[in-house]
């Protein structure tokens, strides 16, 4: 089944959470709301909600127990958005102005604390400390892999393995906990849970490798951002290092590099990325997204052969592959 007619076929529980996200940020401080609400409103896939109403559909699927996980993990998602667009000093995300450019980045700060407060007042409301464990740990480890990355903002020198515990930490794990804490809210068996967190672990990692991707192969219509913004900001990304990795453009590409550097986010990007997109590092880094979407199905067989399987499965199958 394609993307679009699995969520059509989820679409009276989605308006659900889409209208528990619209509540959740709503206060009685206006800017803060529409800080919030602007971002919220700009689209986005919502796809850490989905895995979790699929994953709960291997326990007791109860949209009221489901939806106090997944609206929190949207608006977490969200709130390192935020943050993540000052960091990278993003002007557009979802195709709108980002929140630190339509205001500025001290709103940016406060809008992205208070969607994270947001997020924890509604997961606190199930009294089950291992889910709050879950949730808080991986939020941690999100900051500390956001953190790695600002410190290895124009690091060329830095290894894949580096990159890939990166992005373990700033996005695969998000993804994980989406899928073990649906099954876990649902009462699904340990086991089911584990396997699912696997599943999601493995669709995460090759989530980020296709954004990184995206970001240097996309339009800007489909990515919502100008191509090229990752490297103009100083982050080496998997096909980058793997390019950087080969004899015959290393030293063109480390000197285009270095130009960028030294513009300081004005400069242009054209010349590294013609580079970049000519290398074998697009395939080798394609190859690795694939390999993990492998290993994230793998993870599904022994669970139950039930449709929601079938749905994790033709994900996984259009993140190694999307567009947008
Ligand atoms: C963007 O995530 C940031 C990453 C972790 C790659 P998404 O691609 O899920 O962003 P939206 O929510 O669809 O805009
Ligand atoms: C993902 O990283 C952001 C977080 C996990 C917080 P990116 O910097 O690649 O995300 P985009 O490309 O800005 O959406
Ligand atoms: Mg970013
Ligand atoms: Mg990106």
């Amino acid at each position: 089944m394609k993307l679009l007619d699995i969520y059509a076929k989820m679409k009276s529980d989605l308006d659900v959470l889409e209208g528990q996200l619209a509540l959740s940020v709503t206060s009685d401080h206006a800017l803060l709301t529409e800080a919030s609400t602007h971002l919220l409103k700009a689209g986005g896939k919502r796809i850490r909600p989905v895995f979790v109403l699929l994953a709960g559909k291997f326990g007791q699927y109860r949209l009221d127990v489901l939806q106090r996980i997944a609206v929190p993990l949207e608006l977490i998602h969200m709130a390192s958005l935020v943050h993540d667009d000052v960091i990278d000093n993003a002007e557009t995300r979802r195709g709108q102005l980002t929140v630190k450019s339509k205001w500025d980045n001290r709103i940016a700060m406060y809008t992205g604390d208070y969607i994270y407060g947001k997020a924890l007042s509604i997961v606190t409301e199930l009294n089950d400390p291992l889910i709050h464990q879950i949730l808080s740990k991986a939020m941690v480890q999100m900051c500390i892999g956001e953190m790695e990355q600002i410190r290895d903002f124009f690091n060329t020198e830095q290894s894949v393995r580096s990159y890939l515990l990166r992005i373990r930490r700033k996005t695969a794990l998000l993804i994980a906990v989406s899928c073990q804490l649906g099954a876990i809210a649902a009462g699904a068996d340990r086991h089911i849970a584990n396997r699912l967190y696997r599943f999601g672990y493995n669709v995460g990692m090759a989530f980020q490798i296709r954004d990184d991707l995206l970001d240097l192969l996309g339009t800007e219509k489909q990515i919502g951002k100008p191509p090229g913004s990752d490297i103009r900001q100083g982050n080496i990304t998997l096909p980058v290092l793997l390019a950087l990795q080969e004899d015959g453009g290393r030293e063109k590409l480390l000197i285009e590099i270095n130009k960028i550097r030294e513009s300081d986010g004005a400069g242009d990007t054209k010349r590294a990325l013609n580079i970049i997109r000519k290398s074998a590092g697009i395939h080798t880094a394609e190859a690795m997204a694939a390999r993990y979407i492998d290993k994230a199905i793998d993870a599904l067989r022994g669970l139950p052969d039930i449709p929601a399987r079938k749905n994790l499965t033709d994900i996984a199958h259009f993140v190694a592959k999307r567009n947008y």
